[in-house]
């Protein structure tokens, strides 16, 4: 059965293993859990809706047997509605897809519902507002991308973070509202001034030494 997303208000990081070491990813999920981490962020890149390759569902199957974190998959995908079945199937809890391959998603979005899991609508830095308007109530949270999809460590586009008021006005206060991209602490505090409540973070985490740290530096900078 997949887990809810945390509730709102809490504000909740979800740290992107995208930037974990992968040969201990196991490891690495345990570390960030035992931080107080609720959720984490799967990045899955097909090499062709984005310049990049990760994992598919073999290997969230896997991730899922050592790990009770809520998974929360990112598709970066050019078609996610023939492979969401593949990974429902192998638990991630919520699937999160882009309206640039979607462009009216009513039907997919129920299809996630009906499956059981949560549904995330997700937005490209130079996609306006607009084109989730209609969509974004039915959707359990956005996801504004404040760098262009594909890899880790690049830095934050401020200007895609000014879509995240108008949206938040749209869904009010339910609806969760991630970011993705350069998240570090000083992002986090303005991200969240915004009112997004739940960021992705990979290297402001998993690309430090100490996690601890790392976790409570956005932890304390995010607006209360
Ligand atoms: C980018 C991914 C992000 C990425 C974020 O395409 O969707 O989730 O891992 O990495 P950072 O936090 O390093 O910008
Ligand atoms: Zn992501």
């Amino acid at each position: 059965m997949a887990k809810k997303l945390p509730k709102t208000p809490s504000i909740q990081l979800a740290p992107s293993i995208l930037s974990c070491d992968f040969a201990k990813i196991a490891d690495e999920i345990a570390e960030i859990a035992s931080n107080g981490i609720e959720m984490v962020h799967l990045d899955v890149m097909d090499g062709h809706f984005v310049p990049n390759i990760t994992f598919g569902p073999p290997v969230v199957a896997k991730i899922r047997k050592c790990s009770d974190l809520f998974f929360d998959a990112h598709l970066m995908i050019t078609d996610p509605q023939k492979y969401a079945q593949p990974f429902i199937d192998a638990g991630v809890d919520n699937i999160t897809f882009h309206i640039e391959v979607v462009p009216e998603p009513t039907d997919f979005i129920k299809k996630l519902h009906d499956s059981g899991i949560s549904a995330g609508l997700c937005l490209n830095p130079e996609t306006p507002v607009s084109a989730i308007e209609k969509y974004a109530p039915l959707a359990d949270m956005i996801l504004v991308m404040t760098v262009h999809p594909g890899f880790g460590g690049q830095s934050f586009i401020a200007k895609a973070a000014e879509k995240i008021a108008p949206i938040r006005q749209i869904v009010g206060p339910d609806v969760r509202l991630e970011v993705d991209g350069g998240i570090d602490p000083e992002t986090a505090r303005l991200v969240t001034s915004y009112g997004a409540d739940t960021l992705v973070a990979g290297n402001a985490i998993f690309g430090q030494t100490d996690r601890a740290v790392a976790i409570k530096a956005i932890r304390s900078a995010c607006s209360k």
